[in-house]
């Protein structure tokens, strides 16, 4: 179903890799919505991935970009100005990416420089995409910046591994970045917590098949699909939230509040007796 809700709204989606991706499904659901946009992604992830395919699809330019580089960033943002007529109303940061993760490095064995690296691109990059669009004043009054994030920025999920820690950072920055855009330019910046989501990020995580089960047997809606966080984001894109800022919005099935369930006590009960 279409509302028309981001009719003549221009943005800059990043992150769709493949049709998997959480930004994927929210760029066609943005395109559903009346809404306009640049894609992009990492020059290595636009020749593995398929963006193209959703270029296509939705009427889109594709304009490489590593989210780390501002050289980059700023070329990404003059280019999306002119493609699109106009500032942005709207940007997704959906970026996440640990080297630690990627070759399976415990927690308490951490290479330094690999988690240096996740960081810059799975936190930074979201103050340097900001500072980027403040400086040349590229957001209109009344814009809306969303990244998402990650409950292990709260909570203890040890195979998340340096991830967490990098999400604890990127939610700090969408407060404090999103208090200046709030003050000086009517812009709202928030972060959206997800539920375990089968992405090629979500799926680089150890154990996460068994995980992704449980936090559907703990939350009372189950898990919110990929499909579900393009839904939200599309509120927060909306005019319908326009003062809600500085926010981590949980978009979970309600398991983020939850202690424990009837359906994970089932799966102890044999043993009880
Ligand atoms: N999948 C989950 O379980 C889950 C849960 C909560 C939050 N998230 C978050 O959602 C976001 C999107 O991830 P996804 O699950 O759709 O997986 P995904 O693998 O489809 O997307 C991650 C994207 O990050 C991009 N990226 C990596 N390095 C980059 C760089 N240097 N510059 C620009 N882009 C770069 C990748 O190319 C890819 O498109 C991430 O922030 C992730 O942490 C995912």
């Amino acid at each position: 179903m279409s509302y028309n809700l981001l009719k003549g709204k221009r943005g800059i989606i990043f992150g769709a890799l493949d049709s998997n991706s959480i930004a994927w499904k929210t760029a066609e659901r943005v395109h559903e919505e009346g809404g306009i946009f640049v894609l992009t992604n990492a020059p290595i992830a636009l020749r593995m991935g398929t963006i193209n395919e959703l270029a296509e699809k939705t009427g889109s330019q594709v304009i490489p970009a590593d989210a780390t580089s501002i050289a980059d960033l700023e070329n990404l943002i003059d280019q999306s100005v002119e493609i699109l007529g106009g500032k942005i109303d709207f940007v997704l940061h959906s970026i996440g990416m640990s080297v630690n993760v990627r070759k399976g490095k415990h927690y308490t064995d951490l290479n330094h420089d690999w988690m240096t690296k996740g960081w810059d691109v799975s936190a930074v990059s979201f103050h340097k995409l900001m500072q980027s669009l403040y400086k040349k004043d590229a957001m209109s009054e009344w814009g809306s910046i969303v990244a998402l994030t990650y409950m292990a920025a709260q909570r203890v999920f040890p195979d998340y591994n340096d991830m967490a820690d990098n999400k604890a950072y990127l939610e700090s920055i969408a407060r404090s970045f999103g208090y200046f855009f709030g003050r000086d330019k009517n812009v709202r910046v928030n972060t959206i917590s997800q539920s375990p989501t089968p992405t090629t990020a979500g799926k680089g995580v150890k154990g996460f098949d068994g995980f992704i089960a449980y936090a559907d047997k703990m939350s009372p809606l189950g898990n919110a699909t990929a499909d579900d966080c393009a839904n939200y984001t599309l509120t927060l894109f909306s005019d319908l939230t326009k003062r809600v800022t500085l926010q981590n919005l949980f978009n979970d099935g309600g398991f983020s509040n939850m202690g424990v369930s009837d359906q994970v006590m089932e799966l102890f009960e044999d043993k009880e007796e």
